[in-house]
């Protein structure tokens, strides 16, 4: 089983460019299977869910070309015997997979798909899927852990209010809604920007959708969608984690390739803490920041703090002179990272959805678990900051969501190898 080797205290400079989103792409890649014509992505993360992802509309019946260089997808759907199925060996290993339902139904009027089921940060339910899809006129059964949906007369707008912020269900639910007759309201949804990239993306092939407010959005139905070409935008999580390295360990560590008016919330709170950066429209420069504070902040649906940045800010807060204190708010398992940073010297104690971390702490490298992707790259950080040398077991989950890290890294003079 392959392994990062980290040789810490090596100080970060250079340019980092950032990825294509890697949960913008899968989404996109699902919403494909609505039209028949050719979809072209560009800038597309070439990363393990994503490879997933298409394995499974290849399996389905799409002819697939990944363009490994340029980072581009082409997709093709048009086959008379497209299989509606999306079985378990994929949906189990990428839970993004089960957005292929709302595509299936709309575009065939039956769809099986393996429920996700379980996963190291939680159990991820998929009941608000299945609400907003119900509500659109679909009939749906569970047997056998799948998820038996048919909408025989094909889907109907309507008005659907989320129970609760889900970001893979608001996605599931507009795509399906795209090609349903009349009008869907949707309210409550989840306004991540990735959700954003897919409705333009909709929108570019024929759809008619709509943000009528922050959490609401208008879906006209059409009937078919055509050929489109469509950039995916840059990875917010990825260009976080990069920044949170340079606020770690940089002196003059450039992240481009982003868009800074999406990540304001989490640039206010590193300001907070003392990072230093000069913020441009498309680039961050973080400078050397000796002097780290502590703080209190907690997850949230976008525009809040991201769940998928907690483990990697924890690292920083470990530098922090003083308290500061993370309250998890989206899933209830997500902090399985803290005994292996505590292995390393961290001092970070739990409590239910809290965390409560005492700095300045110095770590020192270990043998460490990956539990899951963030988890992983938390401890990345932790080993360019450490003494001596880290190594992290597990990096398959890492290879799930960051493209090229170690290459990216060492571009920029950090020590990180592979161990195969
Ligand atoms: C997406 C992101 C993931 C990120 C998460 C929250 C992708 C591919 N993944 O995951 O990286 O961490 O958003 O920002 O984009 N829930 C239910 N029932 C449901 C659906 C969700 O109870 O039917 C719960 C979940 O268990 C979780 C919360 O709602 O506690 C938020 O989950 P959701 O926003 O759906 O996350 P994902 O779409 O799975």
């Amino acid at each position: 089983m392959q392994k990062l080797k980290v040789k810490g205290k090596n100080i970060l400079s250079g340019e980092i460019k950032v990825s294509g989103s890697k949960n913008a792409t899968l989404p996109i890649i699902a919403a494909s299977i609505l039209s028949e014509k050719k979809i072209d992505l560009k800038r597309v993360p070439i990363v393990k869910d994503v490879v997933t992802m298409c394995h499974l509309l290849k399996y389905m019946g799409s002819k697939i070309k990944i363009n490994y260089t340029k980072k581009n997808i082409s997709i093709n759907n048009k086959n008379k015997k497209f299989k509606n199925v999306a079985p378990y060996s994929f949906v189990k290993t990428m839970r993004a997979g089960v957005i292929v339902l709302g595509s299936l139904l709309a575009r065939f009027g039956k769809a099986k798909v393996s429920l996700p089921g379980g996963c190291a940060i939680g159990t991820r339910p998929v009941d608000i899927h299945l609400f907003g899809l119900k509500k659109l006129g679909a009939k749906i059964k569970i047997k056998n852990g799948y998820i038996f949906a048919e909408a025989k007369q094909g889907l109907i707008g309507t008005q659907i209010k989320f129970p609760s912020i889900s970001v893979g269900a608001t996605e599931n639910v507009i795509i399906a809604a795209s090609l349903a007759k009349g009008i869907t309201y949707l309210k409550n949804c989840a306004c991540e920007p990735e959700i954003k990239n897919l409705t333009d993306f909709l929108n570019k092939m024929g759809a008619n959708i709509t943000w009528s407010g922050k959490r609401e959005i208008k879906i006209i139905g059409c009937k078919k969608l055509k050929q489109v070409s469509h950039q995916i935008m840059f990875d917010r999580i990825e260009a976080g984690t990069f920044i949170i390295a340079g606020a770690l360990i940089g002196k003059k560590l450039k992240i481009l390739g982003i868009q800074t008016n999406l990540l304001n919330t989490e640039i206010k709170i590193l300001r907070k803490m003392g990072v230093k950066m000069q913020i441009k429209k498309d680039h961050v420069n973080i400078l050397h920041s000796p002097k780290i504070k502590p703080v209190k902040i907690k997850t949230e649906p976008y525009p809040g703090f991201p769940t998928d940045l907690q483990a990697q800010i924890m690292v920083l807060m470990s530098k922090a002179k003083g308290k500061s204190q993370i309250k998890e708010n989206i899933f209830e398992n997500r902090f399985m990272h803290v005994p292996e940073l505590n292995r390393m010297g961290a001092k970070i104690y739990t409590s239910g959805n809290l965390s409560y971390i005492e700095g300045p702490q110095n770590l020192n490298g270990a043998e460490v678990m990956a539990t899951d992707l963030r988890a992983s790259v938390s401890l990345v950080l932790a080993g360019l900051i450490a003494n001596n040398q880290t190594i992290i077991n597990r990096v398959y989950h890492l290879d799930r969501g960051y493209e090229d890290l170690e290459k990216k890294l060492r571009k920029c003079k950090a020590k990180i190898f592979r161990i195969f």
